[in-house]
């Protein structure tokens, strides 16, 4: 199969050029003016631009997390990833203590085999450390091409690790070349405050943003900086919210520790208000560290557009609003009264399964509110969704870059659009969107997947199972 692009605006993290793109099979084999070349499907992509796959570096697709199930499968995420313009995801794969790394990483792995139409990789969770664990991180780096791995300061009880292991993690990390993706708020500051807001009748989801306020994550990012500084090791701070958070990583930074900050799509689009909605409705958006003020997300696209932000993920973590949201406050779920707001008895927000379903809408949102709205340029647009995670996770030149020899994962995309996001039409499995009602500017009008079309016209074409496994250098 050969695909030949004509009249492509062709924009790059660094660089954009107008001419016809040549791929034969998998790979994109020759970038000019006016191709003289004859392909099997020729497209004229004059009024598009033309990006690299976007690349979501913080994705959960299967996850077994407080008490119940993330609602999607390699199924439904997959082509709801490929519709908005992600044809890589890395997902975090994240076992309970109890658990073995390796068989926790084959059970990962297996649930995308043969199953995803786009491509993936893991970060491999490390959720205990001692003897038995560290032999089997240093076969699944050595063997299987991971190259990150995942702890959480957060979640004591869980995913949580402590101080032993953290410092363990990161110097296996170091010795074994590979980075240490981080969640990091302090985890007794969390179980204190949430315990004196319940004790106190303070139960509704809008008490969860104060139950992790800014200095819980700040000080959680301090924590892991320290063990970086101590260790040498590489960190990468996944779903940074807030000013206070940035400004211990930038000084740190200037300490020499190795640090990437990643923000995610719903800080940047949403702000703390949507958790006051009324009739739980706020339960929708709670997540970890939670959605902050106004003041902290024009923080963000300001660091986002001078480069101290990396990358903006999705941390695609998607619950059902009736049966699982829901879990938080065994009322709500029956409630049918709109002024029904359930603070009172039964209710506890610390009991919300966290997180937002964001992987088909990221890319749109962050095109609409950042590149339509003139907060980021194209570039940086490019940079933020695609390049900067390829660099930093072992995939680039083959992804993050449309050159020759890479990857022929393309996204023309169509600024002329306009849409309405919505749960009716979105691809994602749960039952409610956290951007119901949210316009967009633009969307990928086609979308390739290593040369094969997997996204026409805003619909999935793609082959389920066509998805592979990256091994990562
Ligand atoms: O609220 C969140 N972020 N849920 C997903 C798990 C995590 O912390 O990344
Ligand atoms: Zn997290
Ligand atoms: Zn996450």
């Amino acid at each position: 199969m050969s695909l030949l692009i004509q009249n492509a605006d062709i924009v790059n993290a660094d660089a954009r050029r107008t001419a016809d793109i040549f791929c034969q099979g998998e790979t994109i084999t020759k970038i000019g003016a006016r191709l003289d070349v004859v392909a099997d499907e020729v497209i004229d992509a004059t009024g598009k631009y033309v990006f690299p796959g976007f690349i979501d570096p913080h994705v959960h697709i299967y996850l077994p997390f407080m008490g119940t199930f993330a609602k999607d499968t390699y199924n439904s995420a997959s082509r709801a990833a490929l519709v908005g313009g992600t044809t890589t995801l890395i997902e975090m794969c994240c076992p309970s203590r109890e658990e073995e790394p390796l068989e926790a990483f084959r059970l990962w792995k297996a649930k995308a085999d043969g199953v995803s139409a786009c491509d993936y990789a893991f970060h491999m969770g490390v959720t205990r450390f001692d003897e038995t664990t560290g032999k089997q991180l240093r076969q699944i780096v050595e063997k299987e091409g991971v190259t990150s791995f995942k702890v959480f300061l957060a979640y004591k009880g869980a995913f949580g690790i402590d101080d032993e292991e953290l410092y363990r993690t990161l110097a296996l990390a170091k010795k074994l070349g590979v980075v240490v993706t981080a969640h990091c708020e302090n985890a007794e500051l969390i179980a204190q405050t949430q315990g004196k807001l319940v004790a106190a009748g303070k139960v509704g989801p809008e008490w969860h943003e104060p139950s992790r306020p800014v200095a819980v994550e700040a000080e959680g990012c301090h924590h892991l900086m320290s063990f970086a500084e101590m260790t040498g090791a590489e960190v990468y701070v996944v779903h940074t919210s807030c000013r206070p958070a940035v400004e211990v990583i930038v000084a740190a930074r200037k300490r020499g520790v190795r640090a990437t900050i990643e923000t995610v799509i719903p800080y940047l689009v949403l702000d703390s208000s949507y958790a006051e909605r009324p009739s739980f409705e706020g339960a929708k958006y709670v997540m970890s560290p939670p959605i902050r003020s106004r003041e902290h997300s024009d923080y963000l696209w300001e660091k986002l557009a001078d480069g101290t932000i990396s990358t903006v993920a999705t941390d695609h973590a998607p619950f059902d609003f009736a049966t699982q949201k829901h879990m938080g406050h065994p009322e709500a779920g029956k409630a049918v009264d709109a002024n029904f707001h359930p603070t009172g008895e039964g209710a506890d927000f610390s009991r919300i399964p966290n997180g937002i379903p964001s992987i088909e809408d990221r890319v749109n949102l962050l095109f609409t509110h950042g590149v339509v709205a003139g907060r980021i340029d194209l570039h940086t647009f490019v940079a933020a969704a695609s390049t900067n995670a390829a660099k930093r996770f072992g995939l680039y030149p083959r992804k993050g870059e449309v050159t020759e020899g890479a990857d022929a994962d393309l996204v023309i995309y169509d600024p002329s659009h306009r849409g309405t996001l919505s749960a009716k039409t979105q691809l994602m499995e749960t039952d409610y969107s956290a951007f119901e009602g949210f316009e967009i500017q633009g969307r990928p009008s086609l979308v390739t997947v290593r040369g094969d079309v997997a996204v026409r016209e805003g619909k999935f074409v793609g082959t389920m199972g066509r998805g592979q496994l990256l091994r990562r250098s």
